[in-house]
């Protein structure tokens, strides 16, 4: 089985990416074929400082390997370095229907924000099926707002396959119900776009008073509260066993337990859980030439998967 994801070099590492689609690759990388990917292109579509844009490539490349990407298990590359993709997406514009792109809930959640609605945003869908088809990938671990991307990504390649004969492998997502949606700190889903995340690399103050805004009713000390409506419950969740949920459930039903405590108990955690990985990126950044060495290396391996899925398409539609 050969697993798939990518990530944006667009901003700082929070919760939500962690659990919806880092820990996820990560766990799979023991027992098959994981590929994943600083998606530079991608980020194109919103960053246009060539200084900046290089930085946050850099600093993806640390975060990954600091989380536990192992390059030896996993092939761990940059999108631009594999050029084939870009052609395949060619390709596969070709035969990509405008109204399937025009469903596509991303363009339209972006450009309300106010990100520039350019030609490579609209078809942003149609190259990052070729970053799933060209590595002829079978599952895709992604947060549930990918979701629709994976099935445009099948949708291509059916068209194609119908069409031109047997070329790609068809993909599904792989998304962990309990950690579909990382809620932020305002209780909506955790996004960069929406300034309510709680970053992994942050500790300390900063990270204290962070949690501490963490949006809650307002239910005082001794009432009870249901666990199941608290943001506060919900991140908890994510790092502790059922026996500390166990308990901080009961105590919330019991009344007594203030929000405030709650969220000491929560900062508490998030401070232990990535204490080793914020050492690990501390070493790491000391070695300045790993960053390169690594995705030479992994843009090695995934380019000599992508020539061949390539070369079948090329020769499928007639360019050979
Ligand atoms: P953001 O919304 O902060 O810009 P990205 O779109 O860069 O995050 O997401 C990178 C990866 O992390 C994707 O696979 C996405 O599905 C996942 N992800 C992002 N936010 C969350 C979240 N709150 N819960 C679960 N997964 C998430
Ligand atoms: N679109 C994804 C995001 O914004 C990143 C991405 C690009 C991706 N290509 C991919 C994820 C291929 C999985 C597979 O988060």
């Amino acid at each position: 089985m050969r697993i798939l994801s990518g990530i944006q070099p667009s901003g700082k590492l929070h919760i939500g990416n962690y659990f919806g689609m880092m820990k996820p690759a990560i766990n799979m990388q023991d027992d098959s074929d994981v590929f994943l990917f600083i998606a530079d292109y991608h980020a194109l579509t919103t960053t246009h400082d060539a200084k900046i844009l290089k930085d946050l490539i850099n600093d993806a490349v640390l975060d990954f390997l600091a989380c536990g990407i192992n390059p030896d298990k996993t092939f761990f590359y940059k999108q631009s370095d594999v050029p084939q993709v870009h052609e395949l997406a060619w390709l596969l514009s070709t035969i990509t229907p405008i109204g399937l792109l025009e469903r596509c809930h991303s363009f339209k959640d972006k450009t309300a924000k106010g990100i520039s609605a350019s030609h490579a945003l609209f078809s942003y869908p149609v190259l990052m099926a070729s970053d799933i088809l060209s590595i002829s990938a079978n599952v895709i671990p992604v947060g549930r707002d990918q979701k629709q991307h994976v099935e445009v990504t099948r949708d291509i390649a059916e068209r194609f396959n119908n069409h031109f004969g047997e070329v790609f492998t068809i993909p599904e997502p792989s998304i962990k119900e309990s950690v579909s949606v990382v809620p932020g700190i305002d209780g909506q889903k955790m996004s960069k776009s929406y300034n309510n995340t709680i970053d992994i690399f942050d500790s300390g103050k900063s990270l204290r008073k962070r949690v501490m805004k963490i949006i809650t009713d307002s239910k005082e000390l001794d009432d009870p509260k249901d666990p199941d409506k608290c943001n506060i419950f919900s991140l908890f969740k994510l790092f502790s066993d059922s026996n500390e949920q166990q308990e901080l459930a009961d105590s919330y039903r019991a009344g007594g337990m203030g929000y405030g405590h709650a969220k000491t108990k929560l900062y508490e955690k998030i401070e232990n859980y990535y204490a080793p990985i914020r050492e690990k990126r501390n070493e790491l950044i000391k070695n300045t030439d790993l960053v390169e060495d690594i995705l030479n290396d992994g843009a090695k391996k995934a380019s000599s998967i992508t020539k061949d899925v390539l070369q079948r398409a090329r020769l499928a539609v007639g360019l050979e």
